[in-house]
C-alpha cells in the first residue's frame, strides 16, 4: 500500500468512524472455571476481525450446577429438557449489522447448551449466516449446530457442523479454519 492509500483509509476512519461497522460478530457462552469457550472465542474475534460478544445468563452457573454425575443438578435438568430456555441478561443491541456470526459454547451431554436457544431465539437471524464451534472434553460437536438450527433459527444459514476448537487454539491455526469455510 502507498502513502497515498494510507492517508485515504485514516481519513476515511477518522471522519466517518461510526459508519465503518464490523459485519462479524463471535458470541460465546463459556460456563466453567477454565473458561476455554471464552478463551477459543477471544482468538476467533482476533483471527476474523469481529466483535466479541458474551452470553451471560441472569443466573450464573455453579459448580453445583454444572456436575453431570449429579440428576439433580441444574445443567442436568436443563439438559433433559429440551424447552428449557435459561434466561440471558446480556443483549446484542445492533444485530442488524451483523451478517455473519459465529456462536460458541461448550458441549453439554452431546449438544449445545439451551441457553444457546434463549440467545438465538432473541433475535429475527433470517438470511444471516451462522457457524457454530465448541469446545468439549473429547466429543465432537456432533449435531449440535443441526439441532440449535432446528429449534432456534430455522432460517439463518447455517455452515455446519461447525466445529469443536479444543486446545486453545491460536489465531493463525484459527484463520486456517475460517478459510476453509469460504
Ligand atoms: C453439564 C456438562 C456436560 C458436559 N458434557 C460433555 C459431553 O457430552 N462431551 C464432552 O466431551 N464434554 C462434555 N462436557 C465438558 C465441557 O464440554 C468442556 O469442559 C468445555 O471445554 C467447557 O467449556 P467452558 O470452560 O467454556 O465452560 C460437559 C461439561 C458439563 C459442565
Amino acid at each position: 500500500m502507498n502513502a497515498c492509500q494510507n492517508n485515504q483509509n485514516s481519513d476515511a476512519a477518522d471522519n466517518d468512524a461510526d459508519s465503518v461497522k464490523t459485519t462479524t460478530l463471535v458470541a460465546y457462552f463459556s460456563a466453567s472455571e477454565v473458561r476455554a469457550t471464552e478463551r477459543v472465542a477471544k482468538n476467533l474475534a482476533k483471527a476474523t476481525d469481529a466483535d466479541l460478544f458474551e452470553i451471560v445468563p441472569a443466573l450464573a452457573y455453579t459448580t453445583e450446577d454444572l456436575d453431570w454425575n449429579d440428576e439433580q443438578s441444574r445443567s442436568t435438568i436443563e439438559m433433559k429438557d429440551s424447552t428449557a430456555r435459561p434466561e440471558v441478561i446480556s443483549k446484542v443491541e445492533n444485530m442488524d449489522q451483523y451478517d455473519t456470526i459465529y456462536v460458541g459454547f461448550p458441549i453439554w451431554w452431546y449438544t449445545a447448551p439451551r441457553i444457546i436457544n434463549t440467545f438465538l431465539e432473541q433475535y429475527d437471524l433470517t438470511g444471516k449466516t451462522i457457524i457454530p464451534f465448541a469446545t468439549s472434553g473429547g466429543s465432537d460437536i456432533g449435531k449440535s449446530g443441526e439441532d440449535l438450527k432446528k429449534a432456534s433459527a430455522p432460517n439463518a444459514n447455517w455452515i455446519l457442523p461447525g466445529k469443536v476448537l479444543n486446545g486453545n487454539p491460536p489465531v493463525d491455526s484459527l484463520k486456517v479454519w475460517v478459510e476453509t469455510l469460504k
